[in-house]
This record gives structure tokens, sequence and C-alpha cells, in this order.
């Protein structure tokens, strides 16, 4: 035998020896698994069926009869598998002993959290990351995000969120890697890798979930919550691309939706959940629901009461119910009136425990609870590193007139401009659980860091209005303090930076937009500004694409900075004064007006598509027309 073949001979070998090895591996896995469903009661099974929310924070609605006690009592009497929202190695520890030691077969909860762009050390919002085009960077960040929540006891994240959209209007963008669907499916696949690495028992790694399955992206209008109303070609080549590669790459949950798909609740859809995704794709992981989406059913008109919509639910194959009841009080009569199989129930519990085994909980109920790693990890000099050094990737060079970019060290006299250029809360933008609040490094303080001359006026405020959305547009649009001090610092300013746009809580859930331009009277102050002084760098800090013609037009510099995270000043501070050479390309579209929206670079082509000296062409007739958007994807 020559040495090619003797190498091609032990090759063959090995592979064998692996795939038989594997086989061994998943048959062994599905013996425990099924071992230990064999001594579960009914009960016991709708209990790993059921997720609770912790005591403390709510990322939903606090759910109607909801009561701590008898979440108490449900969590000894095995009636609950999951718990979110409970966080920090001492809590966890606390909950998972009650279930452990208290319990009749002791079967440890999985901790769930959206880890959405780190966990204490904040990375930049996904949409900005994504306007990184660096997998490797990308995969970096969601994987310090699982050493960060791992060591604080969490073995879950609701993320990747890999929902397409087209509608800037839509406030959940931010969440998401922009408009493509080939460029959401690579970072899809490369958050996944990053969360789970490739021992998903190792502690410092953590379930992904891919979410939200499907079409949520796509809500009419960019209404949050709102119908999604689709046909077959943007089903399967705009919003299953990022979900498959999710698949492929191995995650193991799923998440479904609040909307209705062409007229099916994502959550009681069983083309989606039980056609395409367990069966089509093979995935063998579980399916949890949207916070109360089972019971959103009844708001959709699709259930008669919450006891249907958990029928609905089960049988269309979402396995975990997360805050809405539907199981824990309904499902044991249901299987018992015939109207679920147990055949359902166990494969949904199954699923669920596959997954428990997978990540060595029931081999050790408290391999996440490390208070040694939650002490030295958390937060640590080098996670704030990488953080920076994905910020500054993500930042997007829009315009750059006349050289006004960099700013020289030297340069005397540059007037800083801006509520947000000071702020260390917005920064963080949403969905950062586990973070320090104000924590993030502002604009001002980086740039002070690189330049003594640095004059600052805040200009008109812009407040976070979490409680009362109706006070803060008030005051917002209202209250000009601050105008006149940044109007005198422009004057006497060789260039000012303007630091404009959206605060942290302006974009995530339940925020959409109707308009799309600078809040509050951010544009007042920029025409105010411009008028005094032309040599304007316009840093935006957005959690989604704006409407600024207007500043597309004039002002020679744009800088698109997004929600950055804890490094966001030194990013930012750092591409102005020309250490770091922006590379970012937009991963979405830029619309003139928000009557263009849906806006997208890949759309079918149209019928009369050119220009015409007559109306009958595919044009508006009130918008200039080329191109219909001042800044468009890559
Ligand atoms: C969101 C999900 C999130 C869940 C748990 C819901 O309101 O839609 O994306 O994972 O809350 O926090």
């Amino acid at each position: 035998m020559n040495i090619r073949r003797t190498n091609l001979f032990f090759l063959a070998i090995f592979l064998v020896w692996f795939s038989i090895s594997l086989q061994g591996q998943k048959r062994d896995l599905d013996f425990r698994v099924d071992s230990l469903l064999r001594l579960m009661t009914l009960e016991e099974k709708v209990g790993q069926m059921t997720q609770y929310n912790g005591f403390w924070e709510v990322t939903g609605p606090v759910p109607v009869g909801g009561d701590a006690r008898k979440k108490y009592d449900h969590l000894k009497n095995g009636l609950v598998g999951s718990m979110l929202n409970v966080t920090g190695v001492e809590e966890v520890r606390k909950m998972q002993e009650m279930v452990v030691k208290e319990t009749r077969l002791g079967i440890p909860l999985i901790f769930g959290l959206d880890v959405i762009h780190g966990h204490r050390t904040v990375f930049p919002i996904p949409l900005a990351e994504a306007a990184s085009w660096d997998l490797d960077a990308i995969e970096k960040s969601a994987r310090i995000g699982a050493t960060e929540a791992s060591a604080r006891g969490i073995n879950w994240t609701f993320g990747p969120m890999v929902d397409i959209s087209r509608d800037a209007r839509w406030g959940r963008v931010m969440e998401g890697a922009g408009e493509d669907p080939y460029l959401g499916a690579k970072i899809a696949a490369a958050r996944v890798k990053g969360f789970q690495g490739n021992d998903l028992s190792a502690p410092n790694t953590i379930a992904a979930c891919a979410k939200h399955f499907a079409g949520y992206g796509f809500a009419e209008a960019g209404r949050d919550y709102n119908t999604v109303d689709v046909g077959t070609s943007t089903i399967y080549n705009a919003i299953l691309p990022p979900f498959k590669a999710a698949a492929e790459a191995g995650v193991r949950t799923f998440m479904n939706s609040f909307n209705v798909l062409n007229g099916i609740p994502a959550t009681g859809n069983a083309f989606l959940q039980r056609e395409i995704l367990k069966g089509k794709w093979g995935f063998t992981g579980f399916v949890v629901s949207d916070w109360g989406s089972a019971w959103e059913m009844m708001d959709h008109g699709f259930a008669r009461d919450l006891k249907h919509a958990a029928e609905l639910a089960a049988n269309a194959g979402s396995d975990m119910d997360m805050e809405s009841s539907g199981y824990v009080n309904h499902l044991k009569a249901l299987v018992e009136e015939g109207k679920v199989t147990m055949g359902v129930v166990d494969d949904a519990v199954r699923r669920i425990l596959r997954v428990k085994f997978e990540l060595g909980l029931i081999d050790d109920p408290y391999r996440y609870c490390d208070e040694n790693r939650e002490k030295t990890l958390v937060g640590s000099a080098e996670h704030h590193a990488a953080a920076l050094e994905v910020a500054k990737k993500s930042i997007v060079l829009l315009k750059n007139e006349g050289g006004l970019l960099p700013l020289s060290k030297s340069q005397k006299k540059i007037g800083l401009i801006g509520v947000l250029a000071s702020e260390k809360n917005s920064p963080l933008g949403s969905w950062r659980f586990g973070s320090i609040d104000s924590s993030a490094v502002s604009v001002l303080e980086g740039m002070q860091k690189i330049s003594k001359d640095i004059a600052y006026a805040q200009g008109p405020s812009l407040v976070t209005g979490i409680v009362d959305f109706e006070q803060e547009l008030k005051i917002n649009e209202t209250d000009r303090t601050g105008m006149k001090e940044a109007i005198v610092l422009a004057k006497k300013s060789d260039v000012v930076v303007l630091v404009l746009g959206e605060h942290g809580f302006q974009s995530g859930e339940g925020r959409s937009r109707a308009k799309l331009d600078l809040p509050g009277l951010q544009q007042e102050l920029l025409e105010a500004v411009y008028k005094v002084n032309k040599n304007i760098v316009l840093v935006l800090m957005n959690g989604r694409p704006l409407t600024i013609p207007w500043a597309a037009s004039r002002v020679p510099a744009i800088v698109e900075a997004w929600h950055l995270g804890s490094e966001s000043g030194n990013a930012i501070a750092q591409t102005l004064f020309g250490e770091h050479n922006p590379s970012g390309k937009l991963p979405m579209s830029f619309p003139k007006s928000v009557g263009q929206l849906p806006l997208y670079y890949n759309h079918y082509p149209t019928g009369r598509p050119w220009p015409k000296p007559e109306v009958f062409w595919s044009h508006y007739t009130d918008e200039s027309n080329d191109p219909l958007y001042p800044f468009g994807l890559g």
C-alpha cells in the first residue's frame, strides 16, 4: 500500500469509528431521555413545558392572574421546567436548589435570559454589529455574551433574533441583522456558534434560540404585534433563510412569535413548527412560545379561551409556554379529554429534556453557578477591549466631503453639541439586561481622552419616557433650554461635532415610530447650527435607519454610530480623530421619507421602472426619486 492509500484507509476507518461513536452518543442520550420520561407523571411532563418569569425583571405585560405565591407552589411541585429573567449566581442557585431538592424527580430548571448584545459588557446593538459584516467579530461578541451570562447562572439566551425586516418603523430592527436574508443567514449562524461553542455542556456556553419564528419583521406598517400577510416567495426567500441557517448551525431552541402569519398565529401554526421546522429541517431541539403569545391567540380572535389556546399551541408544536399559564392550567385536562395526545406531550418533553441533558444540567444542576467565575469574568478588561473592537468595526462613514474628517488632534476649537454626546445610558441601547445603567463611555469622555480642547454644549433635551411616552414627547418637542448656548458654541467653533439621534429606548420592542426623522428638537438644532457654522460632523446615534434627507444633502460629514454599547464614546472618538478607519457598511436602507416604506435593495424590478417625461412610471410625485434612499445597503 502506498502512503496515499494508507492515509485513505485510516481516514475511512476513522470516519466509520466517528459515525458509530456519534450514533452511540445519540442512542445514549435518547436512552437517558426516555428513561427519565418514563418516570414522569402527566403533571410533571406539563411542568417541563411551563416557563415562568422570575420575581423581579419583566420583559412583557405582567400576566393576568399572575401570582407570586402560586409560582412558588408550582416550582416546589414540579410544575415548572424553566424560568426567565432570574440572574446572578445567588438567585439562580436559590431557585435551582428549591426545584432540585423539593420536587419528586429533582429535574433542574433551565434559566433563560435575553442576551442580545453582550451582558455586563455591552456590545453594539445587533443591527450595528451587522454593519461590520465581520462574522468572526460577531461570533466573538456572542461568545463573550455567553461567557458573562453563563458566569451569572444563565444557560440559555433568547437570541439570536434573526428576523429580516424592510421597515425601519418597526423598533425591533435594532435587534436583527437588517434587510438582507443572505447576510442575515451568515450572521445567524455566527451568533449561534458564538453562544453555543463546540460543547454545550461546557460551563461557558449557553443554548441559543432563533427567534421569532416566523415573519415578525414583516408586521404591517412596521407596527409591533401587527398582522403579517406575505406571499410564499417572501416566506421562503426572505423570512426563512436565516432561521434555516441557525438550524443548520445546530441552534438548540427556537422561539415562535406574537404575529399572525397569513391568518394563523405563529404560536398555533403547525405549518411553521411541525411541517417546516421539525419536519423538513429535522430540528431536534425545542420551541418556546414568546411572552404570553399563546394567550394572545385570544386577542387575535384565533382561540376561544386560554384552554383552546393551549390546545392549539401544543398541537402546532409550541413545546414550552412562556408566561401564558395555558399549559400549566389546562394541558392535563386536554390530554384526558383526548384533545391533545400523550404523543404530542411526550415529544415536547423529550425535546426539552434532551437540551437539559446536553447542557449538562441533569448531571450537575449547578454547573453554571460558580461565584468565582462570576467575580472574575463579568465585565473584565479583556471583554471591554473586544467590545471596543467590534464597536469600531460597526461604525459607518456615510459621507465625508471636503476632508472634514479625520479631526486633527491639534485642532483647537472643536465644539461638541448634543445631549446624546454626554449620555452614558443611551449608547447601551435597548435589550441590555445585565448591564449597569449609565455605564457607557460617552462621546464627550472619549473625545476628551484624545484632545483637551473640546468645548461642550448640550442643546435641547431628549428625555427617556419609558414610563410615560406622551410626557416624553411633550418635553422633547417643546423644551428649548440649551438651544441658545449650543448656537453660541457653534458660532465660535472651527468644527462642530453634532451628536444627534435616538435615545436608547426609542427603538426596541413596542417602540414603533410613525416618523423617522430626528426626534424632538434635534432637526431644529441642526438647522440652527448649520446657519452659523457649516463645518459639521454629524454623528448619528440611533437604533434604526432614520429619514435624514436634509442632513444628507447639506452636512459635509456624517458618521453612523448606532448604539455602540459600553465602549461607545471611545470607539467614536478614535474614529473621529483618525485612529481608526471606519469600514462598516449599512445592512439596512435609509429611506428619504417614511412613505416609501417598506424599502429594500433586493426588490423585484417594477413595471415602468424608468423616468419618463410623463406621469405613468413607478415613482412618487411628491418626493425626489433619484435615488430613493440617501444611503442604501452595502
Ligand atoms: C420578546 C422576546 C423576548 C421575551 C423574553 C418578549 O417580549 O418578544 O424577544 O425573548 O420577551 O424576554
